[in-house]
């Protein structure tokens, strides 16, 4: 058997291009590997026979949706994952998952490279190459559009003359990248910031200035994790799925945030992602009511530095592991139940309850039940302000 190279293949222009032009620049046989992520675009059947008809040995189709929602996003929901407190790592989520079974199916195929459809100024290079290597050290990377220069031009050029099944006519002035967990859309008129982006740029998300009347909806949460959504029980996937729906119909979860990628450049980047939002919504409020007030407070530092990590593509990292162990335990009482009103672009709560709840009705009302000890707030405060008490002292009064 010859050399061959595992290459993450999506079925558009470029990866499709990418086969024969890896396959001339390397004299590798070129193994396609798809892998459903939830994007919901073509039928996997077809992307998979296209990638025959473009000239790849094999060509596998993997269904990753459960393991993604599983594996990748339930982590990030329990870490309330948001890069730059706005972005909820639609893209970063996806990509070691790809690489990881790049690697794997590079070691049932035969394969001693993987190879990608990234240029060389984005994260997703990083976050896949990142990823192959503390799966499999000795494989290469390759990356024809960054490595081989596969340019735009060259790529429509390759495939009309090679007559390749891809259809070139509408040219998209976006380029996309989604999954269940969320859509992101850059390039086009979007490279200037000033520019509002438009309604056509959407897909998971109706208007929200096209108000409707609210809908309410609650989400049972077990050590972090969503099992039921008005009283059905749901699999981590359907919890995504149904709140995409639900949340996205009342245009929740749009973004538009100039970001600070990994290689240094500033780029502006539209998102949608309206189950993430209304999920994690939930979830923080949750642990507000659940989590002792320290935990609390030390993990929304360690979920700041948890999505750096996923963001910069460190997924299989020492430290995110260890950190991921942190969140793991943080969740032992996130149970319980959060009502979320959805309207207008918003997704918020409106109730919770739970039998892990910290929240005491009798210490917290101004009612006549109140059981709380007023009297112990005046020692309390002495010792609280010895510190600055003497600090002022040092110092002097103010004049
Ligand atoms: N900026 C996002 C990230 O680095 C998304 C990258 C892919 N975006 C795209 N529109 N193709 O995670």
């Amino acid at each position: 058997m010859s050399e061959r190279i595992v290459l993450a293949y999506s079925g558009g222009l470029d990866t499709s291009v990418g086969i024969g032009w890896l396959k001339k620049a390397t004299g590798k046989e070129v193994v396609a590997m798809a892998i459903d992520v939830g994007q919901d675009g073509e039928d996997m059947d077809v992307i998979r026979q296209r990638a025959l008809d473009c000239g790849a040995v094999e060509s596998v189709v993997i269904d990753a949706k459960e393991e993604f929602a599983n594996d990748y996003i339930m982590p990030a929901l329990k870490a309330n994952a948001m890069y730059q407190k706005r972005y909820p790592l639609v893209s970063a989520l996806s990509r070691p998952l790809i690489a990881k079974h790049l690697a794997l199916t590079a070691n049932r195929l035969g394969g001693n490279s993987v190879a990608h459809g990234c240029t060389g100024k984005g994260n997703d290079q990083v976050r896949f190459e990142a990823a192959v290597s503390a799966i499999n050290p000795d494989l290469t990377s390759i990356a024809p559009i960054r490595d081989l220069a596969l340019t735009r031009d060259k790529a429509i050029e390759y495939a009309a003359e090679h007559n390749l099944p891809i259809a070139q006519s509408k040219k998209s002035p976006y380029s996309v990248d989604q999954n269940v967990w969320g859509r992101a859309v850059e390039t086009g008129f979007l490279e200037d910031p000033w520019n509002g982006p438009i309604e056509d740029l959407y897909e998971y998300t109706q208007d929200p200035a096209d108000v409707k009347p609210a809908d309410e909806v609650i989400i049972k949460f077990d050590q972090g994790i969503p099992v039921e959504i008005d009283g059905k029980s749901i699999t981590p996937l359907q919890a995504v799925e149904i709140m995409n729906q639900l949340a996205g119909k009342h245009g929740v979860g749009r973004i538009d945030l100039v970001e600070d990628r990994l290689v240094g450049i500033k780029s502006r980047e539209i998102y949608e992602a309206p189950g993430a939002i209304a999920l994690i919504n939930a979830h923080e409020e949750l642990e507000n009511l659940t989590m002792e007030r320290d935990v609390n407070r030390f993990k929304r530092g360690v979920e700041s530095r948890w999505a750096d990590l996923v963001y910069e593509g460190l997924w299989f990292s020492e430290l995110k592991s260890a950190l991921d162990a942190f969140i793991d335990h943080t969740q032992r009482h996130v149970s319980g139940e959060i009502r979320l009103k959805l309207q207008a672009g918003h997704a918020s709560v409106t109730g919770r309850r739970s039998d892990q709840s910290l929240y005491d009705y009798n210490l917290a009302t101004y009612d006549s039940d109140d059981s709380f000890d007023s009297s112990l707030a005046k020692g309390f405060i002495e010792l609280w302000s010895m510190p600055s008490k003497l600090s002022a002292k040092r110092h002097g009064i103010e004049k």
